[in-house]
């Protein structure tokens, strides 16, 4: 992948201009090579290789058990197939809390071995440290606010967060605080949308919303529940875009039909 490829890469400067521009930012999840391969080629803006692996991939309940390692492997595959989108990587669970050298180190980890473009946090000013630790490192950091699944056993419930007005107000501190640590934008997850629309015009950085309505500056989703390969998750601010699942399970049928029939192979199938 190099950064003088005739395709223009997104970076995180064109995501700033966007949002001057008023143009929405399109983000999704991937943690392979050939979905990247097809969402970067659609034209997806950014890709993050989100610690949701540890559940769409790996069938965890949380995101909490997936490892740095693993990360590192998923961000790999995903590189190796894009010309475009700007990749962003999810630091996991245990990877920085509390530890500002963790943080770092774990992050040149993960650009050195991945040769992803930024990272991403959950939390705010308690993070404070390792924001600025690996900034300083140069390395682009993406924060998150609201829902951060790596909390849902203190929050001990996947429903919207900051109703409460004592919540709201931290959440509009802390996004003033990821600014001013230079974050170049926030992952705004399961909030009401009139505190997003508000907490989006509060800052320059461009917000990236998942359940947190049409006015932040992006929207994201995981791909395994917009492309409907998974049937279990339903939430309101999901749209499914495809049925992949019932598409490949009646592949599945039908291969396995063909194959007890003796239909596969056929004749201009084999050498
Ligand atoms: O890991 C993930 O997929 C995420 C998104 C939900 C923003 O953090």
């Amino acid at each position: 992948m190099s950064l003088h490829s005739e395709v223009k890469r997104v970076t995180v400067h064109t995501l700033r201009s966007m949002k001057a521009n008023g143009e929405k930012i399109a983000m999704l999840t991937s943690y392979d090579y050939s979905m990247a391969k097809i969402i970067d080629e659609a034209g997806i803006d950014v890709i993050l290789v989100g610690d949701s692996a540890s559940n769409v991939i790996a069938g965890h309940e949380t995101t909490l058990p997936i490892t740095l390692d693993q990360m590192i492997y998923h961000a790999q595959a995903v590189i190796r197939a894009i010309k475009r989108a700007l990749i962003v990587v999810d630091l996991p669970f245990g990877a920085y809390q509390g530890n500002s050298r963790k943080a770092l180190e774990s992050s040149i980890r993960i650009m050195k071995e991945s040769g992803a473009h930024a990272i991403k946090m959950e939390g705010g000013v308690e993070i404070e440290e390792s924001v600025k630790r690996v900034l300083s490192a140069g390395v682009p950091v993406m924060g998150h606010l609201g829902l951060t699944p790596q909390s849902i056993y203190k929050f001990g419930t996947y429903t919207v967060r900051a109703r409460e007005e004592m919540e709201a107000n931290k959440l509009r501190s802390d996004i003033k605080a990821l600014e001013e640590m230079g974050c170049f934008s926030v992952v705004l997850e399961k909030i009401p949308a009139t505190l997003a629309k508000e907490v989006s015009q509060s800052v320059d950085i461009p917000t990236i919303g998942i359940g947190a309505g049409s006015d932040t500056d992006g929207q994201v989703l995981v791909i395994h529940d917009m492309m409907g390969i998974n049937k279990e998750f339903n939430p309101r601010f999901l749209r499914r875009y495809a049925d992949l699942y019932t598409i490949m399970q009646d592949a599945t049928k039908n291969y396995i039909e063909d194959v007890k029939s003796k239909d596969f192979p056929n004749e201009k199938e084999q050498y």
